[in-house]
């Protein structure tokens, strides 16, 4: 029976009203809460655009400094939540899946697990911002027989995840680098990952359930797993000579090339724009620019063959590469990033909730006879 026409994807399809971001896909624009994604990645802090996605305006001084504490606070785990680090941190497990099981672990030590009220989802907000980049920073030193480090206190959120990943101070540049990814990532409106946290947190469910349920989504390659694909893609072509033609033979073979194309955006990705500089930055601190004018090769052949741009995850690989971050961490940084903006639409949700249950048209067969199994051939 015809109910209506699919929109294949939901694309075009408009599911609720929304202040958290908002995105115009033909002119490259991305605003959080009012505030353009220019502003925010030349001025203002992780820190800042956490408050922001869950208030709903820009923090004074004093509620800045409160929301850096109480997330400084949270960047450390529980005995348990080490326990379960050094247990399931080893190279046979994908980080995204240990990420998506760590997140629901960390449900049963949180003391507002099923407090679904707005100030106990901002609680848990923080702990789970805090302590996912912790997590995921344990992870990688305890899969390569290095002791997990503790953050520091008076060190932001960029800061610490690059010590605690690394082991040593990050110098100026890599420092805002992060904390400039961090910022880029926060957010961006009915995104695959943020709409399935909605949908759990549409059925009241708890905010450790929605964010679980988001991260799983993330993990996917058409979402946030094409970050560490971009980068496999420059490693396997190698050489910027080699770039054309490689990119020429896929597009051959009718290959998507990560990185590129958008469901909304119809011109660049006002991120990329800022990650764009980033990677030129930091591979020619370096020394391999090749990276980055790999990136730009491809770019043009991309853009001149198929007329699509890069989205936020083709410079990020570079990036990313650039500050010596292993590739398999590419995607949990963007969900450390992307849980601010995960927990605002959960925030948002809870406030104004409807059930999302959608329908479909049903194509399959009617009136059929049961048959009992021993008459049936
Ligand atoms: C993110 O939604 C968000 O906001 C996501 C995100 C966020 O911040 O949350 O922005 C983060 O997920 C960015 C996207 C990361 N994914 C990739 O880079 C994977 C590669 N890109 C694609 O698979 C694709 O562009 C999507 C999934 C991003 C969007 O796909 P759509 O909107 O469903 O478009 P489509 O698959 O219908 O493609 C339309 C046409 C097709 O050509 P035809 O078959 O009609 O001839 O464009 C072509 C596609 O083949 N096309 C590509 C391509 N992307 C689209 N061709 C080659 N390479 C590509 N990357």
């Amino acid at each position: 029976m015809q109910l209506a026409e699919v929109r294949e994807g939901l694309e075009g399809v408009v599911v609720a009203n929304s202040s958290m971001s908002w995105i115009d896909g033909e002119n490259g624009v991305l605003i959080y809460q009012g505030y353009n994604i220019h502003d925010l990645a030349e001025k203002s802090t992780f820190e800042e655009v956490i408050f922001l996605l869950w208030n709903g305006r820009l923090p004074t001084q004093a509620e800045f400094d409160d929301y850096f504490k109480r997330l400084s606070d949270e960047r450390q785990l529980n005995d348990q939540e080490w326990d379960f680090v050094r247990r399931y941190a080893n190279s046979q497990v994908h980080p995204m899946a240990f990420l998506r099981t760590a997140v629901s672990f960390l449900a049963h030590s949180d003391p507002d697990v099923e407090d679904n009220s707005h100030e106990a989802n901002v609680r848990k907000g923080f702990r789970l911002t805090g302590k996912m980049a912790v997590m995921v920073a344990a992870f990688d030193r305890i899969r390569n027989g290095k002791e997990p480090l503790q953050a520091k206190p008076e060190w932001n959120h960029a800061k610490n995840f690059l010590w605690m990943l690394k082991g040593r101070e990050p110098d100026e540049l890599e420092a805002r680098a992060m904390d400039v990814a961090l910022i880029l990532h926060a957010d961006h409106g009915f995104n695959a990952s943020t709409f399935a946290a909605r949908v759990t947190a549409a059925t009241l469910s708890d905010l450790h359930s929605a964010i679980t349920s988001a991260v799983g989504t993330l993990k996917g390659p058409l979402h946030g797993g094409a970050n560490t694909r971009v980068m496999q893609m420059l490693l396997e072509i190698g050489e910027v000579e080699r770039a054309e033609q490689w990119v020429l033979d896929a597009l051959a073979r009718k290959e998507r090339i990560m990185g590129f194309g958008h469901r909304v955006y119809r011109t660049m990705d006002p991120r990329a724009v800022h990650l764009r500089e980033l990677s030129k930055k930091l591979c020619e601190r370096i020394g391999e620019t090749k990276w980055y004018e790999m990136s730009e090769k491809i770019f043009e052949v991309v853009h001149r063959e198929k007329g699509l741009w890069p989205n936020v995850d083709f410079f990020s690989a570079s990036t990313y590469y650039a500050m010596g971050i292993p590739l398999d961490l590419y995607t949990p940084i963007f969900a450390m990033s992307r849980v601010v903006g995960w927990v605002g639409h959960c925030l948002e949700q809870y406030a104004h909730n409807r059930l999302i249950r959608p329908r479909a048209n049903y194509v399959g067969p009617k009136g059929l006879q049961y048959v009992p199994i021993d008459q049936r051939t």
